[in-house]
């Protein structure tokens, strides 16, 4: 595994690759790698020649009162997990490589990031977008993976890569769950054993509400939603951010009868730890 570490030499690196006809595909990260993310990288090397991984705690996401500072990170370990897994150029930028100076321009992610974390998190879409963008125009690869545990976020992406002409296609990979159904996430090392076992009341209310919708007849989205509501509320532990069923092109509120392909997003705050989760119906 190659490991790269400034914008010139991972520009050079992929534009070889591209001259000698490899396809590449890229898995951008802020490290703490799980297998979450290596199964991002599995699913890029079913479809590549090359697999670019990134690991980059972007600034620009965070907001001041966020974990930017404490946010986790091995690079040491990260490094073996992902050569295990065969990614073949790890791009480990430091901060000065990425933002060399204040960034002048950043992208307004628009109407898919009205709501849900785009309202709770005021600009932290604007700064994915950007940092994924100036990535993309790095590594410019054929394919980039992301996940669905970070479903707004991957639409938002794969609208930005349509709407701005990237070129680079999107494929949106399924959540890996640990055995008891939490998602994986880099942020569950906050959790307490405590904290945890609360946690687990977030993946159950994505099961009530496709349980619910599973059985013959209701399937009003306000009966869904109550379902997985109740499932919330049985956990005080647990302040929920949002449970919504959305309407997967605009991400708005389904109203009345609930579809196949709704999505139902979920974000809530256990301890001091924000964990976020989803289905698709
Ligand atoms: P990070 O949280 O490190 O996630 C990197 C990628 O791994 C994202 O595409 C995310 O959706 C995916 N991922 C995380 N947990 C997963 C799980 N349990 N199952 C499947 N995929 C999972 O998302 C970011 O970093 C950043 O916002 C980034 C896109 C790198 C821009 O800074």
């Amino acid at each position: 595994m190659r490991i790269i570490t400034t914008v010139r030499e991972m520009r050079e690196a992929a534009a070889e690759a591209y001259a000698s006809g490899s396809r590449i595909a890229f898995v951008p990260t802020m490290g703490y790698l799980h297998e979450g993310h290596l199964s991002l990288v599995d699913a890029a090397r079913a479809h590549a020649d090359v697999v670019v991984m990134s690991i980059f705690v972007n600034p620009l996401q965070f907001a001041p009162t966020e974990d930017l500072a404490r946010y986790p990170r091995d690079i040491e370990g990260d490094s073996c997990k992902a050569e295990g897994r065969g990614v073949d150029v790890l791009f480990l930028p430091s901060e000065k490589e990425i933002y060399p100076q204040e960034q002048r321009i950043t992208l307004n992610p628009g109407a898919l990031a009205t709501r849900w974390d785009g309202e709770v998190r005021p600009g932290h879409f604007s700064g994915v977008l950007t940092v994924v963008l100036k990535l993309l125009n790095v590594v410019r690869p054929h394919v980039l993976h992301l996940g669905q545990k970070d479903m707004q976020q991957a639409l938002l992406v794969r609208a930005m890569c349509e709407d701005l002409d990237v070129g680079t296609e999107v494929r949106i990979e399924p959540t890996v769950r640990d055995a008891d159904g939490l998602a994986l996430s880099s942020r569950n090392s906050y959790l307490s054993a405590e904290d945890r076992d609360m946690a687990l009341a977030i993946p159950r209310s994505l099961q009530a509400i496709r349980a619910a919708f599973a059985q013959p007849g209701k399937k009003e989205t306000e009966t869904l939603l109550s379902r997985g509501e109740e499932v919330l509320s049985s956990e005080p532990g647990v302040k929920v951010d949002y449970l919504a069923l959305v309407n997967p092109a605009t991400l708005e509120p389904r109203e009345g009868r609930a579809l196949d392909g709704d999505i139902a997003l979920v974000a809530a705050r256990v301890g001091g730890t924000r964990l976020i989760d989803n289905i698709v119906l």
